[in-house]
């Protein structure tokens, strides 16, 4: 059994990873089908060994298309996915369009893959935030042992997660500064270049911002409502990675150690915690890597039963495309999705 798979985005940073991890993972593919917006019509891609010519999204049929992977933001998602989903083609959306949609689950499949099955009401499927797939990924086995009560985070979040434009103004500033050069600042909203920003997407009403509270909604629609979560979401000049100081307190006791070992056992997670120089994850360590890797894990005296921890993911991988790819497979592993084409 084999389908076609479309990716949507396929020349961004997030959709060249989604088409690097469907041929690593060997997804049963008959054929995948790479598409972005005009501009870039005509160029080619690599799958594998395999070059892909990219095509026109407002031009391409999806009646024979199993599967669209859309990863090039919110506003094409709002407009093609519904239309894309009424051909029969289950959307996975990496944007931020229908996460919070109650007809669309939001999946992480170590967290909540139960919830996929509600997909048939749309046809659409969301991928949650990057900063918020990898907390998720790391709080869950935790929250099953001692009822996680409230959570405290402050992000790293790396410029891959601002896309391609991102990565290249910390490429050019880096640049400029080094050369004496005049440095532009476009993408961001200060220099990021030899500087750290402390805001993610716009300002909201209470001085929060939309990147913060995406970490607050979706972590309640994935893992639990009465969890309680207050985020400061920061830029900081890292290529690819995005880092984590996570404060939690529990309802019910949990060490240090249970927390490792708990954490050790879990899918998704791999704990990386020596009490020495560089026994602890940073984020080049995790460019290239799927697992979220969980370090500094040490008890709060300051509260009771709290423990602090530092999480660390490839946010290009686990926090967009690779859960999107497990997503994909979950469909299939759970017998909820068949090629429209049969094997000859
Ligand atoms: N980066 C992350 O860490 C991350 C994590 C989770 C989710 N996401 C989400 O994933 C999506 C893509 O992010 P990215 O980092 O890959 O961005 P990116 O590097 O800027 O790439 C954007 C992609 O979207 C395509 N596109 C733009 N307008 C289009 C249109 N009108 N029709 C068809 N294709 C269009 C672009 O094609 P052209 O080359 O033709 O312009 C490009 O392939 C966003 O929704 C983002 O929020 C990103």
């Amino acid at each position: 059994m084999s389908f076609k798979v479309a990716i949507v985005g396929a020349t961004g940073n997030v959709g060249r990873e989604m088409l690097n991890i469907l041929e690593e993972r060997g997804f049963p593919v008959s054929e995948v089908v790479a598409l972005a917006s005009r501009r870039s019509q005509g160029t080619e891609v690599s799958f594998g060994d395999r070059t892909l010519k990219v095509r026109a999204l407002d031009q391409y049929d999806f009646s024979d298309t199993d599967i669209c992977i859309m990863s090039a933001g919110g506003n094409v998602s709002k407009e093609w996915s519904p239309k894309i989903g009424k051909q029969g083609c289950v959307v996975i959306d990496n944007s931020s369009a229908f996460r919070y949609d109650q007809d669309v689950p939001l999946i992480v499949p170590e967290v909540n893959p139960d919830a996929i099955s509600l997909f048939t009401r749309k046809n659409i499927i969301a991928n949650p935030n990057c900063s918020t797939a990898q907390l998720v990924v790391a709080l869950k086995p935790l929250h099953d042992f001692a009822t996680i009560k409230r959570v405290v985070v402050a992000t790293y979040q790396s410029v891959s997660g601002a896309g391609k434009e991102g990565m290249d103004e910390l490429f050019t500033q880096t640049r400029a500064v080094f050369v004496a050069d005049q440095v532009d600042v476009k993408k961001f909203t200060k220099r990021i270049a030899f500087n750290v920003i402390p805001h993610i997407d716009v300002f909201l009403d209470d001085g929060f911002t939309k990147e913060e509270w995406k970490m607050v909604a979706e972590t309640k629609k994935m893992l639990d409502p009465k969890i309680k979560l207050t985020a400061t979401c920061v830029r900081v000049p890292v290529f690819i990675g995005h880092s984590e100081a996570v404060n939690i307190e529990f309802e019910k006791p949990i060490t240090a150690e249970e927390a490792r070992e708990i954490l050790r056992e879990a899918p998704g997670c791999q704990v990386l915690d020596k009490r020495e120089d560089g026994g602890y994850i940073t984020p080049l360590d995790s460019a290239g890597e799927d697992a979220t890797f969980i370090s500094r894990i040490r008890e709060d005296s300051t509260i009771d039963n709290g423990l602090s921890m530092w999480i660390v993911s490839d946010n290009l991988r686990k926090g967009a495309a690779l859960n999107a790819v497990q997503i994909a497979e979950l469909l299939i592993e759970r017998g909820l999705i068949q090629p429209k084409k049969k094997a000859a």
